[in-house]
């Protein structure tokens, strides 16, 4: 029998790609250009199996194409907000992502912004690289002390834990975290964390705020103004999550004008396009979307992907399955 034909639309690491190769008849993307809409359109109707990332977007029109050839999307990330996973289901179409393994990576990134804000890290980055570094002195980059503080989840899923695990045992933070999820009381007690009713209490109490909510209708521009002036001014946010849960114009407002003493920012609306009055704050750590970019991580993203597909066209369950 023919083996099953699985596009994907981005490079992997090349382990991952050899793969997936010994087990499915693979079209690669060997220049590593995002693929345009026609193209995954075409490839709709020409593979058994698409595996997108989380940059590319599968809407409506690409899921509904006909005559349409993909029985399952793979997707290489654990956010699917990019996929319409309701037009999914409505095509009877197989969608997995790529949950658990990418946890700690993007949790040690959000405490690398977290740390690299409080403590001026790309001020004085900048300041050494271009030669304006005078030499030590009392006074100098004087930045926010993070151990001890009140460290606020928005979002109390798997990564938001991995946050809350360093932040608490490693930096002796205390956690405060709202999720409309019941939470066991064990997670909570070992994280010494408690819970707020609203996502207003949390920022009220917060020196820094960590967004972990997955983006949907409900959480689009969660954090806007108003609740950004619900936050001290001393206070820091940090987004790994998705872009378009902040507002990022009114963050970038209150940032500018004191109303907030920094953002750590890895995630944006509408990538990779960043807002230049955000680029303009020195208050502000921009990093590209790095979350899970550890050699590691992406490897071990790929062999997830590899383990949903392979069990699909077994006929089993695919183990992430989520349309
Ligand atoms: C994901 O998998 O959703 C991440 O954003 C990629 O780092």
């Amino acid at each position: 029998m023919d083996k099953p034909r699985v596009i994907i639309t981005r490079r992997w690491p090349h382990e991952v790609e050899r793969e997936l190769a010994a087990h499915f008849d693979v079209v690669l993307n060997a220049e590593d250009m995002p693929m345009s809409r026609p193209e995954l359109v075409r490839a709709m109707g020409e593979c058994d199996a698409l595996c997108p990332t989380v940059s590319d977007r599968i809407d409506a029109e690409v899921l509904g194409v006909t005559p349409r050839r993909v029985r399952i999307v793979a997707s290489y990330g654990v956010g699917f907000n990019h996929i319409d996973v309701d037009a999914a289901r409505a095509a009877d179409l197989v969608v997995t992502n790529t949950p658990e393994v990418l946890t700690d990576c993007t949790a040690d990134l959000a405490m690398t912004l977290l740390l690299a804000v409080a403590r001026r890290a790309g001020e004085g980055e900048r300041e050494l690289r271009s030669g304006q570094w005078s030499g030590w002195r009392p006074t100098h980059l004087l930045g926010t002390r993070v151990s001890g503080k009140t460290l606020g989840l928005v979002g109390f899923g798997r990564i938001a834990k991995a946050v809350a695990q360093r932040a608490h045992g490693g930096f002796g933070m205390r956690i405060l975290f709202h999720d409309p999820q019941p939470q066991a009381a064990e997670v909570i007690n070992a994280l010494g964390a408690t819970a707020c009713d609203s996502v207003e209490a949390l920022l009220e109490q917060s020196d820094f705020v960590s967004l972990h909510c997955p983006a949907s209708a409900a959480t689009y521009h969660l954090i806007d103004a108003e609740r950004i002036a619900r936050m001290p001014a001393h206070a820091f946010l940090v987004n790994t999550a998705r872009g378009d849960v902040v507002d990022q114009l009114a963050l970038a407002a209150a940032l500018r004008e004191g109303r907030l003493a920094g953002a750590g920012l890895d995630v944006y609306e509408g990538e990779p396009a960043v807002p230049a009055e955000l680029i303009a704050l020195d208050n502000v750590v921009l990093l590209p979307h790095l979350g899970s970019a550890s050699r590691e991580t992406r490897i071990a993203m790929g062999r997830r992907v590899l383990e949903n597909l392979r069990a699909y066209f077994d006929g089993r369950a695919p183990r992430d399955r989520v349309a």
